[in-house]
């Protein structure tokens, strides 16, 4: 049976298209099958994946592969088309066998006002009754469909009715986040919506409409895996003080604030398992993840993460390539740990 794990955090920019990649590369390379969503109507995973970075490039591509994408898999519910939803294309990630990716789109956004109607349980529900278990139905048919073991939803940096959708119908999620003051504040935020959400979604399982569904929302069973905090500047490996208040902080946040509230809700594994799973006692942080540098570039422009790098791809000899061996393989520690947490943890999810 597969695991759902989404990726979220309502800030912007957070690395959470980049953890998606990244987790999902490393999982496929431990010998798991991966199926990432791009369910970011920006398609920066998307975008990523196939090195495009043009509107003409994704025009293309939807009139090429017209029903590879997330919008055209949900789309029988959406626009009440008279078939059922079914596992769609995928697009098999270059260099990484066992990964793939179920394409974005540009206009999923469409369907979120909708989904927020249908998501108010009222009256006129009965109409729109098959929205709210249409993309959990999905996930389970693609997952099938690849013999998926993992199913990464990469979202979008948003509190909307598709992102509640979305991560409410996961088994578990991680949050990406970043040494600065505006990331401790999101979390503050999201320890006052998430408990919320799981509220509604409790309710919506619970809703007679819902379960004569054709897409029964399922009960929810989210469980909170922990943070990654990535992208800060170290020096000699350690981030520097500035960036050490705001890990401290975050860290503090996350045990004081967002796990408590989740806990309420069951949203949150026993507390032997994250050490069970190797994680420092009151933190929740998978992983630290500094500053990629220079090689950041490297990696876009091979679709590649950094980790994965190979010696042709940086194009250097020498001391300078021996350098970059050296950094490829510490980035290489760091994930490899960093995805044996996530397994641990998915495992009791
Ligand atoms: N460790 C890192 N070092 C350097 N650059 C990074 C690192 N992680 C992410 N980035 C870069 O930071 C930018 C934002 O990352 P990313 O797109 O993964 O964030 P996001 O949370 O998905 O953003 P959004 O909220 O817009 O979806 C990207 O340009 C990415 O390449
Ligand atoms: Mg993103």
């Amino acid at each position: 049976m597969h695991k759902t794990i989404a990726l979220f955090n309502h800030k912007g920019g957070v690395s959470k298209t980049t953890t998606t990649f990244n987790l999902g590369w490393m999982l496929a390379e431990k010998g798991s099958r991966v199926v990432m969503i791009d369910t970011d109507p920006q398609c920066n995973l998307t975008g990523l994946v196939l090195d495009y970075d043009s509107a003409q490039d994704f025009d293309d591509f939807y009139s090429k592969h017209p029903s590879a994408n997330i919008k055209a898999a949900l789309a029988p519910a959406f626009e009440s088309q008279p078939k059922p939803i079914e596992a769609v294309e995928c697009v098999e990630v270059v260099g990484r066998k066992n990964l793939f990716l179920v394409p974005g789109h540009v206009n999923l956004s469409e369907y979120e006002v909708t989904l927020g109607i249908a998501h108010e349980l009222s009256g006129s529900i009965q109409a729109l009754k098959n929205l709210p278990g249409a993309f959990r139905y999905f996930v389970d048919q693609i997952a099938k469909a690849q013999r998926a073991d993992y199913v990464l939803i990469d979202m979008s940096p948003s509190l909307g009715a598709m992102n509640q959708n979305f991560l409410m119908t996961s088994d578990c999620f991680l949050v990406p986040t970043a040494p600065d003051y505006f990331s401790v504040m999101a979390i503050d935020s999201l320890a006052n919506i998430l408990p919320r959400w799981i509220e509604w979604a409790r309710r919506a399982s619970e809703a007679e409409v819902l379960k004569s569904a054709s897409y029964p929302f399922p009960k929810p069973s989210l469980k909170f895996l922990g943070t990654v905090i990535q992208r800060f500047r170290p020096r000699k490996g350690k981030a520097t003080i500035g960036f050490q208040t705001w890990i401290d902080e975050l860290n503090s946040k996350i045990a004081h604030r967002l796990v408590p509230a989740l806990s309420k809700y069951g949203a949150t594994l026993l507390p032997t398992t994250y050490e069970g799973a190797g994680i420092t006692p009151n933190t929740y942080c998978l992983a630290e993840i500094p500053d990629f540098n220079s090689m950041i570039t490297i990696s876009q422009n091979n679709q590649t993460p950094v980790f994965a790098l190979t010696p042709a791809m940086f194009g250097h000899v020498g001391e300078i390539l021996r350098k970059d061996l050296e950094d490829r393989d510490k980035f290489k520690a760091t994930f490899d740990q960093m995805t044996d947490k996530v397994i641990a943890l998915a495992k009791h999810a």
